[in-house]
């Protein structure tokens, strides 16, 4: 989705913002621009297309100045073009806007502003805003006080950051609802403003986050925060514990290849100081549970999107295996519209690794309203999902910069595991020694997946195998069922092969008429207490003329028999066995979107954090 960077201070902006705007790429974007205040007069370059079209255009026409904003859209209202990108400037060309959000009701409002004479130069909701900030300012206000009357009309959710001519020495931001983040870097003598962490990473890792409601008015030496009325607030800077470097390239040729192999670190980290090993017991401090509230727990709905909600489904079995509390996956996009049965003897559980996608926490925002525990499990700190939740768990993961999630989808098993087992121990289960023994085998998992990552080149034969497909089909069943839907889902997403995956029991049901020679079956079959019922489906698909792929456990002797490839994985511990069986599902999508010449880190249409419902 849209991305914002804003720069004050007394370095050149340009720079800065273009090189902020770079880091925000992976999000998701089809057009770029930006505006710099240049001798007391705002400058703006904007294109359509990738951010090497604003580059070129930067250097045939250069501009420079201490203050300035700039944007990455991905279109909602108007098609992709120069007119239509951020930044938006107002009819004196004084006062200029970047947004991530949708005015919802931007059409009456442009009726209102046109009948007052604003000539609209875009197709865009955005551009309300501008024309409203001026007649603020036209009417006496200053800009904080514009911007903030401006705002309060506005319906829906948004991220807006603007500057005026006028008042050169700040920079207004201010953050409505879910439509992501706005977060303000504290530098020395100069201050950054950003949707996103990795945007401001390099300059600064003191940052705070602006909550709904409030509004940042910033200057070179500090900032003030205020509610839409103007009442004046404090808000707490943090010191961001990601690594910059974290959020590089490196050696690799993708950030999707690194970060399916930063998988042994996320893992070791997500693990953490949340193990105490001598007493085999977890220790989740920032869920903040006691025994008492763990035991008036009667269900759990974990609720999140896409790659999200399928850890969610390995949740719900490993909970209710463990801890025997009933759980259900709700898509957060159905689950808010559901009118769910939710009560103060529920928790709601939400996934998300951005924390700010729309839909994750308008339904955690319902789970609210009708009195329900909220948890939640992130990967951006200080995001929206963890300030709404009573209780977090997070992935340790760094920043995840390819729009297919990898090690955020890993983490969470391992943040569900533990979970599981603290449930159990707080409510009291049976099975101390069982207990102890799933805690133990957490300090093999690192090595586990480290031995999943050196078999990236047997993939490879598999990857040319079906790098050729139309169509691919994935099987698994119990645990290895939700594998089979992000292993799909991996595959669809990078490399548009249409693949799509189903519990392997429901085969004969339907989808059985789809097999033949042309169909490639990835089938989930490793050695866990679904092993046999799976390998009577993958039977079934063989008889048809099915070219089978499996994924199997290290020296079974029977899948060889009968599929025409294997993944080979160790052996692991069934209840953590998906954070193994996914690691070659993830690089066979990344090989095979890779030998299709497609964008594996930003693929088409997609954005790595979804603002919008
Ligand atoms: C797929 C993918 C998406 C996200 C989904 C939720 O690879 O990344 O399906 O999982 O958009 O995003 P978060 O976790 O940020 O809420």
């Amino acid at each position: 989705m849209c991305g914002i960077v804003g720069y004050i201070g007394s370095r050149d902006a340009t720079p800065i913002i273009s090189a902020g705007l770079k880091r925000l790429e992976y999000r998701g974007y089809d057009s770029a621009g930006l505006a710099v205040i240049e001798n007391r007069h705002i400058e703006v370059r904007r294109d359509a297309g990738k951010l090497s079209r604003l580059e070129a255009l930067l250097a045939e026409q250069p501009i420079h100045g201490p203050i300035g904003i700039g944007h990455t859209r991905w279109a909602t209202h108007g098609e992709p073009s120069a007119r239509n990108a951020h930044p938006h400037l107002g009819a004196k060309g004084d006062v200029v806007v970047v947004h991530n959000g949708i005015v919802e009701n931007f059409a009456a409002l442009k009726e209102e502003l046109a009948a007052e004479g604003a000539v609209f130069r875009s197709d865009t909701d955005t551009e309300v805003i501008v024309h409203l900030v001026e007649r603020y300012l036209d009417a006496g206000a200053d800009l904080p006080s514009a911007a903030r009357q401006a705002i309060r009309l506005l319906k829906g959710a948004h991220g807006i950051v603007l500057l005026s001519s006028r008042e050169p020495d700040k920079i207004v931001a201010a953050r409505v609802g879910n439509a992501g983040g706005v977060v303000i870097g504290v530098g020395d003598g100069e201050m950054f403003v950003a949707s996103d962490i990795p945007a401001i990473l390099e300059h600064t890792r003191r940052m705070a986050f602006l909550e709904s409601g409030q509004v940042a008015i910033i200057r070179r030496d500090g900032f003030d925060v205020t509610t839409l009325d103007g009442k004046p607030l404090d808000v707490e800077v943090h010191n961001v514990a990601w690594d910059p470097v974290a959020a590089e390239k490196g050696e690799y040729t993708h950030f999707m290849l690194k970060e399916i192999h930063e998988q042994v670190r996320s893992i070791t980290d997500t693990i953490g100081d949340r193990v105490d090993f001598p007493a085999g017991r977890i220790v989740l401090p920032t869920l903040a549970l006691t025994a008492e509230a763990a035991q008036r727990i009667r269900r759990i709905i974990i609720t999140a999107c896409g790659t999200a909600a399928h850890a969610g489904m390995v949740g719900k079995i490993l909970i209710e295996r463990i801890a025997r509390v009933p759980v259900e996956v709700d898509i957060a996009s159905e689950f808010r519209y559901r009118d769910p049965l939710v009560d103060d003897e529920t928790v709601v559980l939400a996934i998300s690794q951005s924390g700010e996608t729309a839909d994750t926490l308008a339904a955690m925002e319902e789970g609210r309203r009708r009195g329900a525990t909220l948890w939640s499990i992130v990967n951006v700190l200080g995001s929206q999902a963890m300030r709404l939740a009573d209780g977090t768990i997070t992935m340790q993961v760094g920043p995840e910069i390819g729009v297919a999630s990898t090690k955020a989808f890993t983490a969470p098993l391992v943040d569900l595991y533990m979970l599981a087992i603290l449930l159990a121990d707080l409510r009291r289960a049976p099975g101390e020694t069982e207990r102890r023994r799933m805690v133990a085998d957490l300090r093999r998992l690192p090595d586990l997946v480290s031995n999943c990552l050196d078999r990236a080149p047997a993939v490879e034969s598999v990857a040319r195998a079906l790098k050729d497909a139309s169509h691919c089909l994935y099987l698994g069943r119990g645990i290895q069922m939700p594998i089979a839907y992000e292993g799909a889902l991996k595959l669809k997403e990078i490399s548009y092969i249409h693949a799509e995956a189903y519990p392997a029991g429901e085969m004969k049901h339907g989808p059985i008429a789809l097999v033949d020679k042309t169909m490639p079956i990835v089938a989930l079959a490793p050695k866990d207490p679904w092993y046999e019922k799976t390998i009577s489906q993958v039977e079934q698909a063989k008889a048809r003329g099915g070219v089978v792929v499996a994924v199997a456990t290290d020296g079974d002797e029977l899948l060889p028999r009968l599929a025409d490839l294997i993944l080979w994985v160790p052996e692991t511990p069934w209840r953590l066995s998906p954070v193994t069986t996914v690691i070659p599902l993830q690089l066979l999508a990344y090989q095979i979107a890779v030998m299709r010449g497609a964008d594996v880190d930003q693929p088409r249409n997609l954005a790595k954090s979804v603002t919008v419902e």
